[in-house]
C-alpha cells in the first residue's frame, strides 16, 4: 500500500504555520491568541478553508472544539482523532499547539494525495482552551469531550474582564455560524497528538522525534487573600491588614517548603493581581495562581495537600481562600500506542527516543476515553511559552511523517 508519509510536504507545513502565526501576531515575533477570542475564531476559519479545499468537512461542537473530517469508507466505524490546540499564551510562540493541528491536517492531505480512502474516518481536531491563560484551568474542550467536566461547569468560569466561558462560546459560535454543528463527544478509536517537546532533551541530543511515554502530573490553585484598604500615610502597622504582605509571606513559605535539591518539583506563581493596585493604598486583595507539578503522583499529592495549610499559616491578619482548580496526576500512555509511534519512526528511518512530557496536553483527557499517544519534535534550546519558540522545519516534517504513518495504521 502507498505510504502516505511520503506525501508530507515540509514547505506546505511551514507555510500553514506561518499563516496561522499571523493571526494574533505580536510585534516581537510571537503570538497572542486567547481561547475563544476573535483571533481564535479566525484561526479556525482558516483551518476550515484549508480543509474544504481538500474536501474535508468542518464542524464544531458545543464545547468550542473544532473538527475537520476526512470521511472513511465505513461510516459506522469509530473515527481516529488527531490534533492539539490553536489558542496560545499571551506571549506565546508559533508552534505550541498549532503544530499538532497543522500536522494532523497535513496527515489528512497526505492520505488524500496518496489516493487512500481509509476504513475509519480521520478527524483533525483543535481543542478549546488548552492553555488556560484566559480561562483557568485549561484543557476545557478536551475535558468536556472526555466527560471529565460538564458544559455547565466550564460555562461559569470568568476571564480577567469578567466574561464567562458560556458567553465567549456563544460569541465564537456566532462568528463561525457558517460551520456545521457536531454532537458533543462520541466513540473514538484512538487519539494521536503531535506537539513540540517544550523541553531541551531532543534538541540537545539531536534526535528529531520523541515517543512520549506519559505526562507529568499537575495541580493548580487560585488563592485569594483578603485584607483591607487603608491610607498609606495614616494607617499604623498594627492596624493594617495588608493583603500583599500576607500573599508574599505565603509565596515565600511555599517556595521554601517545595524546594527540592533534585529540581523535580515545579512550582510557579504565574499570575499575581493586586487590588486596588494604587501607590498610596494598602492592598485590600491579592489573587494569585499556583501551578504545581511533579512526575511522581504520591509526591505531587502530598505537596498539593500542603498548599492550603501553608497559606492559612501565613495569612496573618488577612483571610485567605484557596481553591484547587485542577488535580491531574501523572499518566502513562498504553504500550501498544507507544509501540506504534516507535515502529512508525523505525519504518521511516527517522531516529527517535522515548521521553516523558513535562508539559500538559489535551492528550491527558483523551487518554481516559481512548488509546492515546503523542509524537514530540525538538524545541530549540527547550524555549517555549515564549515568543522565540522555534523548531526546525525539517524536524516538523519528520514528526509529521511519523504522525502520518501512525494515523495510516490506525484508520486502516
Ligand atoms: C500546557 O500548556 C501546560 O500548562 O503544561
Ligand atoms: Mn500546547
Ligand atoms: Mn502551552
Amino acid at each position: 500500500m502507498t505510504q502516505a508519509a511520503l506525501f508530507v510536504d515540509e514547505r506546505r507545513l511551514s507555510e500553514r504555520l506561518a499563516a496561522l502565526a499571523r493571526i494574533g501576531a505580536t510585534p516581537t515575533g510571537g503570538v497572542n491568541r486567547p481561547a475563544l477570542s476573535a483571533e481564535d475564531a479566525e484561526a479556525q476559519a482558516l483551518m476550515a478553508s484549508w480543509g474544504r479545499a481538500l474536501d474535508l468537512t468542518p464542524s464544531r461542537d458545543d464545547a468550542g472544539n473544532f473538527f475537520l473530517r476526512l470521511n472513511g469508507q465505513d461510516p459506522d466505524a469509530a473515527p481516529v482523532l488527531s490534533g492539539s490546540h490553536l489558542d496560545s499564551q499571551p506571549t506565546g510562540g508559533r508552534y505550541d499547539g498549532v503544530f499538532g493541528v497543522v500536522a494532523a491536517l497535513e496527515a489528512a492531505q497526505a492520505l488524500r494525495e496518496a489516493g487512500i480512502t481509509p476504513r475509519r474516518s480521520l478527524d483533525v481536531v483543535a481543542w478549546m482552551n488548552e492553555e488556560g491563560s484566559r480561562f483557568a484551568p485549561g484543557m476545557m474542550g478536551a475535558a468536556v469531550f472526555a466527560g471529565d467536566r460538564t458544559l455547565a461547569d466550564i460555562g461559569s468560569v470568568r476571564d480577567a474582564d469578567g466574561i464567562c466561558v458560556a458567553d465567549a462560546l456563544q460569541d465564537t459560535a456566532m462568528r463561525l455560524a457558517q460551520l456545521p454543528h457536531r454532537p458533543l463527544a462520541g466513540a473514538v478509536h484512538a487519539y494521536v497528538e503531535a506537539h513540540i517537546e517544550q523541553g531541551p532533551v531532543l534538541d540537545r541530543l539531536g534526535i528529531p522525534v520523541g515517543v512520549v511515554t506519559g505526562i507529568q502530573g499537575k495541580h493548580t490553585f487560585r488563592v485569594v487573600v483578603d485584607g483591607e484598604a487603608a491610607h498609606a500615610g495614616t494607617s499604623s502597622r498594627t492596624e493594617r491588614r495588608d493583603a500583599l504582605l500576607a500573599a508574599l509571606a505565603m509565596v515565600q513559605a511555599l517556595t521554601a517548603e517545595l524546594h527540592d535539591a533534585e529540581d523535580q518539583v515545579k512550582f510557579t506563581v504565574g499570575r499575581f493581581e493586586v487590588t486596588p493596585n494604587a501607590p498610596s493604598v494598602v492592598p485590600s486583595r491579592v489573587l494569585f495562581s499556583i501551578d504545581l507539578r511533579h512526575p511522581d503522583t504520591d509526591t505531587l499529592r502530598r505537596l498539593s495537600a500542603a498548599v492550603e495549610p501553608l497559606c492559612q499559616a501565613h495569612a496573618g491578619p488577612c483571610k485567605v481562600t484557596v481553591t484547587r482548580l485542577s488535580a491531574a496526576d501523572s499518566l502513562v500512555f498504553p504500550d501498544a500506542m507507544r509501540a506504534r509511534v516507535k515502529s512508525a519512526a523505525d519504518t521511516l528511518g527517522i531516529a527517535s527516543m522515548e521521553l516523558r512530557s513535562a508539559a500538559g496536553h489535551d492528550a491527558r483527557y483523551l487518554h481516559s476515553v481512548t488509546p492515546s499517544a503523542m509524537v514530540f519534535v525538538p524545541s530549540r534550546d527547550g524555549i517555549t511559552h515564549n515568543e522565540t519558540e522555534f523548531t526546525e522545519p525539517a524536524d516538523l516534517a519528520d514528526g509529521t511523517r511519523v504522525l502520518t504513518e501512525v494515523l495510516q495504521g490506525l484508520v486502516g
